[in-house]
């Protein structure tokens, strides 16, 4: 009698740590949230039932998906997104940022998804013609862009006005406070699209690569994040996100 006492005690023991053990797997999945500027079609934008889409949106779900996380976005200006991603307040960034020298002081970069050009856009009529007109002209930018540094550069502070949406600048091209707008190739498109009167001229700026950016501190993430990317190039995902949103127009 003792030793069956025993052996359901054991079996009860045994039953309750397993179930213990097995507690984890019953947790609610975990959020990952993603820092961008949702006014860059078509990397982000928001819809109309204002839900997030685009390129680095469907990215980074197919990523979510993958490594088991939900994914949350973050829609903020621009020029807060490097801090934000610095300051631990989300988990990483995708939002057509471009890998520079300077970001790579303050952030880590997953691998390159997806090449950026800077373009130059006027109004049709402008005077302005190659990249050698730019100068002495009143150019706009999203704030915190590689645009922005750029035409800062070359053009100085004074001929630069800084919009912290794309939409801004562009208005402001299309009523005259500006002459051109720099930014890159694809949201140029979408822009001069969807705004009589403007085009983009054939001599581009500058060539870029876009990649995610990620805390210093979570390199863990990173690895994860570049694997499953990795994974997705492989097989074709990648290519076939990209094209819903670009060749498929
Ligand atoms: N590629 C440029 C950069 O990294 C512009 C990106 C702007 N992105 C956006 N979602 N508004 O500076």
């Amino acid at each position: 009698m003792k030793k069956l006492i025993a052996l359901l005690l054991a079996l009860t023991m045994i039953f309750a740590f397993a179930a213990c053990a097995k507690a984890p797997a019953k947790e609610e999945t975990k959020t990952l949230t993603m820092a961008c500027s949702a006014d860059f079609p078509p990397y982000e934008f928001v819809n109309d039932d204002g839900s997030y889409a685009g390129i680095d949106v469907d990215i980074a779900q197919a990523i979510c998906d993958k490594l088991g996380y939900k994914l949350e976005v973050k829609d903020m200006d621009f020029d807060g997104i490097i801090a934000a991603v610095e300051s631990g307040a989300v988990n990483f960034a995708m939002s057509g940022l471009t890998i520079t020298d300077e970001r790579k002081e303050s952030v880590n970069f997953s691998d390159s998804y997806a090449k950026g050009v800077q373009v130059i856009v006027v109004k049709e009529g402008s005077k302005i013609a190659t990249v050698d007109d730019l100068d002495g002209a009143k150019i706009g930018v999203q704030a915190g862009t590689t645009g922005d540094f750029y035409c800062t550069d070359d053009y100085g502070q004074e001929n630069v006005s800084q919009y912290t949406k794309y939409a801004m600048a562009v208005e402001a091209l299309k009523n005259g406070q500006v002459d051109c707008v720099v930014l890159d190739n694809e949201p140029a498109k979408a822009f001069v699209e969807a705004n009589e009167g403007l085009k983009i001229l054939d001599t581009a700026y500058a060539d870029e690569d876009y990649a995610a950016a990620f805390n210093k501190n979570d390199t863990e993430l990173l690895e994860q994040f570049n694997k499953a990317l990795g994974e997705l190039k492989a097989d074709g995902t990648l290519d076939k996100i990209v094209e819903t949103y670009i060749n498929a127009k």
